[in-house]
């Protein structure tokens, strides 16, 4: 959502600004600005759309200005418009705000501190600026203290003034922001990708922590403004290569990577050929006499992810599980106690529901273990566990190798414990491991050998106004995750049904030529699916099946994808490849914005 960038430097500072935005326009957008001192006066430019138009708005107008503050905004409150476009000015125009997160007391500070002001825009984010400007006591530090205590909410804050021409102030509580370290001046940010290439290590602000840059050095003060030290992290290279290589699009770029990251990822879960996760995870005595349930909160794709960890932890381990999106679970009461191992996936580690869920299980004293692709993320440090995915930067909105590596942590997890609970052992457990090792190859295979014929298909179904996707067990879990593809980016309605389902409802929706995707590998019901399939093609949908060879011949009206034979477990990390090539390829047709779909937002940093 929102993104954040701040300068102050020896240089120019607006190309930087510039390109920090540019590089944090995944996080999803709809309006963006930058504000900057021009002499001893604030200059603010903002442009609905595209940065192109911010960009345009100020090709005439570059100046040479040390200190600058930029934004773009993902409409909360307020729709995406010049006004509530950021940054927002102060009356009397001395400082200049931007804000990712929501204040949500934002309507009563305004009817509480000023009762008789007409504000400029609809946001939550201009009374900051009011009360900036109202509580301002000459002692910058002093006085942010002082307003974010009055904030409800969560907040990233970049702050320029003209009372402090050679310093940026920033704060940060429950939304991700960075300070950091370059030569040619320091740096704010929403994440590292924005000073990649012109900063060297940087500070993770958290918990109100206050942070007055300038060009040549970072400040801390707690919420009380008091004076604190921080620990610097390096800026890790290979983390943030940001390049789409030849591709056209990044969701490309990272559907072919998807061996390699599911690799990646299962490389450090194992010492000299046995899995190995006891640095990991609660130690094996809790797991095995302690452990009473696992709960999986998550949101989205990574939810869906959670679906199929939920049935491999009661089949493989016999844990009771449940997974559940991380808006419900947050406001529910769930039943978990010092017994429950909760885990939590997310590829950004920032997802403001999934946050909170986990704030929610610490204090009802589960153990709390995330599965997360972003290092040093809020999840990752709150938690008492990690187990990183390794899929690399993930710049498409619509997540693929960061979901097949969270898949391939469940799968090694599940079995983990599965061996220390002795469900399964022996033969079957080797030969899941041995599977297990064998997924990226498989992953490559269905790669080469599905794309074109999925490119094919899409040709035939771009232009439909709905579809569904069907499945039973596991594949219901992955019909789950290519309907929510399908929606995301080439904008086509679509539903999933566990396929028994369908009759009690659903069906009077298909007609004549309606696309009906089936997903069905599982053994012990693929009849079932198949008859399922039946009773929409006798309503005339167009079925399209994905399986095993094996199973290929289990229809004669459908167009079959088949996906090589892996163990039943494990085939959700192979179907789910051709369903990604088929939202991908009816995007394409339909012209739609595949890597930054409209409405989108990578990281979903408010509720
Ligand atoms: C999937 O393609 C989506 N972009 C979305 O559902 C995503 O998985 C969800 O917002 C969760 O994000 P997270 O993994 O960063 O927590």
């Amino acid at each position: 959502m929102c993104g954040i960038i701040g300068m102050v430097g020896v240089k120019n500072a607006i190309p930087y600004l510039m390109e920090g935005l540019s590089r944090l326009e995944y996080r999803g957008y709809d309006s963006a600005g930058i504000a900057f001192l021009n002499g001893n006066q604030l200059a603010c430019k903002k442009a609905l759309g595209k940065l192109e138009n911010l960009r345009k708005t100020i090709q005439n107008d570059a100046r040479n200005t040390n200190i600058g503050i930029g934004h773009t905004r993902w409409a909360t409150h307020g729709k995406p418009s010049f006004d509530n476009a950021h940054p927002h000015i102060s009356p009397n125009a001395k400082f200049a705000v931007v804000h990712n997160g929501i204040i949500e007391n934002a309507d009563s500070l305004k009817n509480e501190h000023f009762p008789n002001t007409s504000f400029a825009s609809q946001t939550d984010t201009e009374v900051i600026v009011h009360l900036l400007q109202k509580y301002y006591n000459g002692n910058m530090v002093q006085t942010v203290s002082c307003v974010q205590k009055l904030l409800l909410g969560s907040y990233a804050l970049g702050i320029i003034s003209t009372e402090y021409p050679n310093t940026l102030f920033c704060t940060a509580k429950g939304s991700p922001l960075i300070a950091a370290v370059g030569e040619v001046g320091n740096f704010i940010a929403s994440d590292v990708s924005a000073v990649f290439g012109y900063a060297s290590g940087y500070y993770n602000l958290s918990n109100g922590e206050i942070c007055a840059v300038q060009e040549n050095d970072i400040k801390f003060f707690n919420n009380d403004a008091v004076c604190i030290e921080k620990q610097i992290e390096p800026i890790i290279a290979d983390a943030l290569i940001n390049d789409k290589q030849s591709f056209e699009h990044y969701m490309m770029l990272e559907m072919m990577q998807q061996p390699d990251a599911v690799r990646n990822t299962l490389e450090p879960l194992f010492i000299n050929g046995e899995m190995c996760l006891d640095s990991f995870v609660p130690d094996s005595h809790f797991l095995k006499n302690s452990l009473s349930k696992i709960v999986i909160v998550a949101c989205g794709s990574a939810y869906h992810a959670g679906l199929v960890g939920e049935r491999l932890f009661e089949d493989l381990a016999r844990v009771e599980t449940k997974a559940q999106i991380a808006s419900e679970f947050r406001y529910s009461n769930p039943i978990i106690n010092q017994n429950t191992l909760a885990i939590f996936i997310s590829q950004s580690g920032e997802t403001a529901d999934t946050l909170a869920a986990l704030r929610l299980a610490k204090l009802k004293n589960a153990k709390v273990l995330s599965i997360v692709n972003v290092r040093s993320s809020a999840i990752a440090n709150e938690s008492d566990y990690v187990i990183y995915t390794k899929a690399g930067r993930e710049v498409a909105v619509a997540t693929t190798k960061a979901y097949s590596s969270q898949l391939a942590v469940l799968y090694a997890l599940s079995l983990y414990i599965s061996k220390i609970r002795q469900s399964v052992e022996g033969e079957m457990y080797d030969g899941l491991i041995k599977q297990l090792l064998c997924l990226p190859q498989k992953i490559s295979e269905t790669i080469i050998n599905t794309q074109s014929l999925v490119k094919c298909l899409a040709q035939h179904f771009y232009t439909q106004n709905d579809m569904y996707f069907i499945g039973r067990q596991l594949d219901f879990a992955v019909s789950m995750e290519g309907s929510l593809k399908c929606k995301e980016i080439s904008y086509i309605h679509s539903e999933s049904y566990a396929a028994g389902e369908l009759k009690h409802g659903t069906i009077s929706l298909i007609e004549q030529g309606t696309p009906v995707i089936a997903v069905a590998t599982d053994e012990t019901v693929i009849g079932k699916t198949v008859s399922n399939m039946r009773e929409v093609e006798a309503r005339g949908a167009k079925t399209v099946l994905v399986t095993f060879e094996k199973y290929k011949d289990c229809t004669d009206k459908s167009e079959v994808i088949v996906i090589p034979e892996t163990a039943s477990q494990f085939s959700a990390s192979l179907s789910v490849i051709p369903l990604q090539f088929l939202s991908y390829y009816m995007a394409k047709l339909r012209g739609c914005d595949i890597d930054k779909p409209k409405n989108l937002a990578k990281s979903v940093t408010v509720e």
